[in-house]
């Protein structure tokens, strides 16, 4: 039965931990996937998860079942961290959290739910889109269309997303990123976001927010400006979040999709059906990650540290960015990277070429995603020099 399977490639973001990992040269450097790597490459363990997890190993008495929505504890201490803890949606009470692995359980949760529960609903992407968005939507059965985001010229292209927005027939679903767009690094204003809010009511449109990467754009609550926008002034919001990135606790799926209704009673109903949709995937979630979390936001101590940890890490980004295009500058090429310092999160389209991605991998061991998208936390001030001649010597 096999001899009939083909093999396929593996994926293009994952596929770059391994090359990278095997290649020797000393100067190589891991711009691929999206993990924070402090200035000597590390993805360190964050202080505030060491304690919760010593609190944890000392504290925990089962490792019993939780239940398909997971902790109800975490769903305390996450709505608030992404609505905001005065959020008139929690007051409410129209807003559940359901625990998942990781934003990408959240992603297929959400998915299934729209499929089974939401027939007909088709689903937007913006062009371009974090690759697996794609996979997590058409393999859960979803028909799934593109809005344009990015132009030909690696701006962000807001005219043209507007316009597609305002063609989406009734009821169907549009994705947003919350903040840290990716793979672009291209954010919208307060201002557009409210366009966008116009265009979603005026269309009866259903968004889903994807929230990967709270903390890392402006802050914890700037970055949630248009999720809890959207959730204050819409009847219905499906929003995915992850503490992968913001707890740097990626390797323990910990994130959790959020539902906001029209109110408690519809809430309740649309809850019950993502029980089973979480029940039939993998009946419970993992819970270590979640624990971790519970432990950070319940303690004021720990809460405190981790927040000027994460600051610690989006200003060593932001500065990275600024850095870079500097060091462009001998090589005349600062004005046509001068997006980078503009974009926010971990993420930055280029707007290298596939070929030239490929050469500074092939002759600079400088790894990124073809798509041109570049992990700017895996740059430091040490490689800059090296990173900016490679690019100058590619873009000659
Ligand atoms: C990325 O885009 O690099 C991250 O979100 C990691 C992943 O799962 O692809």
């Amino acid at each position: 039965m096999f001899e009939r399977i083909e093999r396929v490639p593996g994926d293009a973001i994952l596929g770059l931990i391994e090359a990278f990992n095997k290649d020797n040269n000393p100067e190589k450097v891991d711009l691929g996937v999206g993990v924070y790597r402090d200035a000597a490459g590390n993805t360190p363990i964050m202080r505030a998860v060491k304690e919760a997890e010593a609190i944890l190993l000392k504290n925990e008495t089962t490792k019993t079942y939780i239940g398909s929505h997971g902790d109800p504890r975490y769903a305390k201490v996450i709505l608030p961290l992404v609505l905001g803890a005065d959020s008139p949606v929690l007051e409410q009470q129209r807003a559940s959290a359901t625990q998942a692995p990781g934003g990408t359980g959240a992603l297929r949760l959400a998915a299934d739910f729209i499929y089974t529960q939401l027939p007909g609903s088709s689903i937007w992407v913006s062009d371009p889109t974090w690759p697996n968005h794609l996979g997590i939507f058409m393999g859960a059965g979803l028909a799934l269309y593109k809005y344009p985001y990015v132009d030909a010229e690696n701006r962000l292209d807001f005219a043209s997303m507007l316009e597609t927005l305002k063609q989406i027939p009734q009821g169907d679903v549009v994705v947003l990123h919350a903040c840290c767009h990716n793979p672009s690094g291209f954010d919208l204003s307060q201002e557009q976001w409210q366009q966008v809010l116009e265009v979603v009511k005026e269309r009866d449109l259903l968004p889903l927010i994807d929230f990967a990467y709270q903390g890392f754009g402006e802050g914890l609550d700037e970055d949630a400006y248009g999720v809890r926008l959207m959730a204050e002034k819409l009847d219905n919001v499906l929003i995915t979040s992850s503490c992968s990135k913001n707890f740097g606790i990626y390797r323990e799926r910990t994130g959790a999709l959020i539902v906001v209704a029209k109110d408690q009673e519809q809430m309740e109903n649309v809850r019950s059906q993502i029980a089973i949709v979480a029940r039939e995937n993998y009946s419970n979630p993992p819970a270590h990650g979640g624990s971790i979390v519970m432990e950070i936001l319940e303690s004021e101590e720990l809460a405190k540290d981790w927040r000027k940890e994460l600051t610690e890490m989006r200003d060593r980004i932001n500065g990275l960015r600024r850095e870079f295009v500097e060091a462009l500058k001998p090589h005349g090429l600062d004005e046509k990277f001068a997006c980078v310092a503009e974009q926010r999160g971990m993420f930055s389209y280029t707007g290298l070429s596939a070929e030239q991605v490929d050469r500074l991998r092939d002759e600079f061991s400088i790894y990124m995603v073809r798509s041109g998208r570049a992990n700017v936390a895996g740059m430091s001030s040490d490689k800059l020099p090296y990173i900016v001649k490679a690019i100058a010597a590619v873009c000659k």
